[in-house]
């Protein structure tokens, strides 16, 4: 094999092991940008910033996912009575980045 074939090989192994990397931690932070994108924050706090309805702080470990996954679609399914705004029409990839980034506030 000629030395350039060798390089450009290596240049492609290493251009799509970066890729897998960024690809791995994007579900959380494009989950993070949902939940800014959805203002869940004017009722909910995270680390003391947001609002001060209640604090999702530990959520990760209180809820399973599919748990936080109701709360999301259909809040009246875990709380009869509760205020919290439901987001039934959120995009499937969405919500699932969404679920994936709160199940890491532990
Ligand atoms: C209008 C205010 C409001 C908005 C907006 C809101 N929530 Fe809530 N949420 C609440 C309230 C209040 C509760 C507590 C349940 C209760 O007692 O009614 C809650 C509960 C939750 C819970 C369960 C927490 C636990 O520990 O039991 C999760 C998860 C949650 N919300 C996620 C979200 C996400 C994600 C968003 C944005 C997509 C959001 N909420 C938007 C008011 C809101």
């Amino acid at each position: 094999m000629k030395p350039a074939v060798i390089i450009i090989c290596g240049v492609v192994l290493l251009a799509v092991g970066v890729a897998i990397t960024l690809g791995l931690d994007s579900t959380v932070d494009q989950g993070r940008e949902v939940y800014a994108m959805q203002k869940c924050a004017l009722c909910h706090s995270v680390s003391g910033i947001g609002g001060k309805k209640m604090a999702l702080d530990g959520v990760g470990s209180r809820l399973k996912l599919e748990e936080i996954r109701k709360w999301i679609q259909s809040p009246r399914s875990m709380k009869a009575d509760t205020t919290m705004k439901a987001y039934p029409n959120l995009p499937r990839k969405d919500l699932s980045d969404l679920v994936a980034y709160l199940a890491t506030l532990k």
